[in-house]
């Protein structure tokens, strides 16, 4: 294999000497405005746009719009662009293997690139022990690999998810999301066997009031409820589980939820299937959010931050339970060697540097959203992990109302000030930037998302 970056290029991170964020013109200006009312005529509507952003180049945790604004992203493309925008090790990887070959089909023929990739995998994700790993081109097809290969080892037709759970939007995947009601309207029937059961959010849960000795209620409820009255247990052939819930909140469950889901899933032969597709590579300040618990999940779904942006997802398992024969499961684009290469450069960067990144601004960031919760009304609760952190807005703190309305115009508000946020769940702020995101980059954010705080309370 060619020698990858050196040691000197490795460190730097790709970045502007441009003021940022920096507003020229009102966004959506003139150079926007065309391309939106052209994107409107041309695209599904379907999709989940937010504010009228339209991208000219990003460095860094920097995005320039047409017009010459620039923005400080706290989003990086939802929680994909690990390393930063356009890295230059990871540009530079691209571009060489481009230069090699874009695309030889994984499935038929071998290549070093992949081989490497999936030996790198199988080595940083949790859980000691032989594993293998099928490579896919996005979260939710590895979520339909998991799911897939669950049933195939088991031999058992039911799966548990959760309800605030979000898997994808394939059929299978969305079988198991449990999120939101939009997403799943008007289309069944869906694969059939999925029963969902409530995540430990405690935030929400009545049962939490008494929180240690809920005695983990939401656990205690598949066991008690489902096991005995809907779902025997010998037929399910998976439970599917977010580590941290992302779409549906960044709800963090208490540290005792996934040590007692895993051993429900190991007395009846259940595996147990960590999704770990917005959590894992670094994003929580560990390779993987299941480290927090200490939990060895049996498959693990990654994407998102895996190729720093190029399109790529993997399933992970032991290689127990990934011992299905040629012609199981397969895919024309899984492993693309660009994704591939790009993949193994962003590992690098997040082993060497970007995870210590992410825990040390996460915790700072963390702590000072929780400063910030004593002179704000709207804020309800601030939770995370690593980079990967919540603000639940709420009207009202003992009602817990959700304050939607003002979440989506804290969100507008933001982009007008130049800084990129994204909702989560019905009333939840996310902040979810590139690993590699600076102390001071962390404290313009911040300054800019009080200052919108104070002028929504004053109306
Ligand atoms: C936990 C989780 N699983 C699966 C998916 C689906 O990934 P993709 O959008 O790449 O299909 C997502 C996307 O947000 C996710 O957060």
């Amino acid at each position: 294999m060619a020698k990858r970056a050196s040691k000197k290029t490795s460190t730097r991170r790709a970045t502007t000497s441009a003021k940022v964020p920096f507003i020229r013109v009102a966004p959506p200006g003139p150079k926007a405005r065309a391309w939106l009312s052209r994107d409107e005529q041309a695209l599904s509507p379907s999709l989940t746009r937010v504010y009228p952003l339209v991208v000219e180049e990003a460095r860094g945790a920097m995005v320039q719009d047409l017009d010459g604004n620039r923005f400080l992203d706290f989003t990086a493309g939802i929680a994909v662009v690990a390393t930063g925008h356009s890295h230059p090790d990871v540009v530079a990887a691209i571009q060489k293997q481009a230069k090699r070959f874009i695309h030889i089909a994984g499935t038929d023929y071998y290549y070093p690139a992949q081989v490497q990739l999936a030996e790198a995998l199988n080595r940083i994700t949790p859980g000691k022990g032989p594993k293998r790993t099928f490579f896919t081109n996005s979260g939710a097809e590895a979520v339909e690999a998991a799911f897939k290969l669950a049933r195939y080892k088991t031999r058992r037709p039911l799966m548990l998810a959760f309800y605030g759970g979000f898997h994808g939007r394939t059929m299978g995947a969305l079988s198991l999301t449990g999120s939101k009601v939009s997403q799943r309207r008007h289309f069944a029937p869906l694969v059939p066997g999925v029963t969902h059961v409530p995540y430990a959010n405690c935030y929400r849960c009545p049962y939490s009031l008494t929180y240690p000795s809920c005695k983990m209620h939401c656990v205690n409820v598949i066991k008690e409820v489902y096991f005995k009255t809907t779902v025997p247990p010998e037929d399910v052939a998976a439970i599917i589980v977010e580590p941290i819930q992302g779409e549906g909140g960044i709800v963090v469950p208490p540290p005792e939820f996934h040590p007692l889901l895993k051993q429900i899933a190991k007395d009846h032969g259940i595996l147990y299937i960590a999704d770990e597709v917005q959590t894992g590579m670094g994003r929580t300040g560990r390779m993987f959010a299941s480290e927090h618990w200490g939990v060895q999940p049996d498959i693990i779904t990654i994407g998102k931050g895996i190729a720093s942006g190029v399109p790529m997802g993997a399933t992970v398992a032991s290689a127990d339970v990934m011992d299905w024969p040629g012609g199981a499961h397969a895919n024309t684009f899984g492993g693309n060697p660009l994704a591939c290469e790009a993949a193994l450069v962003t590992i690098k960067l997040i082993e060497k540097k970007f995870i210590t990144n992410a825990a040390r601004i996460g915790g700072y960031i963390l702590e000072e959203l929780k400063k910030m919760q004593a002179r704000h009304r709207l804020i309800g609760d601030v939770r995370g992990k690593g980079l990967m952190i919540g603000v639940e807005l709420v009207r009202d703190p003992l009602t817990k109302d959700e304050a939607v309305r003002e979440r989506n115009d804290v969100v507008h508000r933001c982009f007008e000030k130049g800084l990129l946020l994204l909702g989560a769940g019905h009333c939840v702020v996310r902040f979810i930037p590139p690993l590699m995101i600076t102390k001071q980059e962390a404290d313009t954010a911040l300054e800019i998302f009080n200052e919108v705080l104070t002028e929504i309370e004053q109306h």
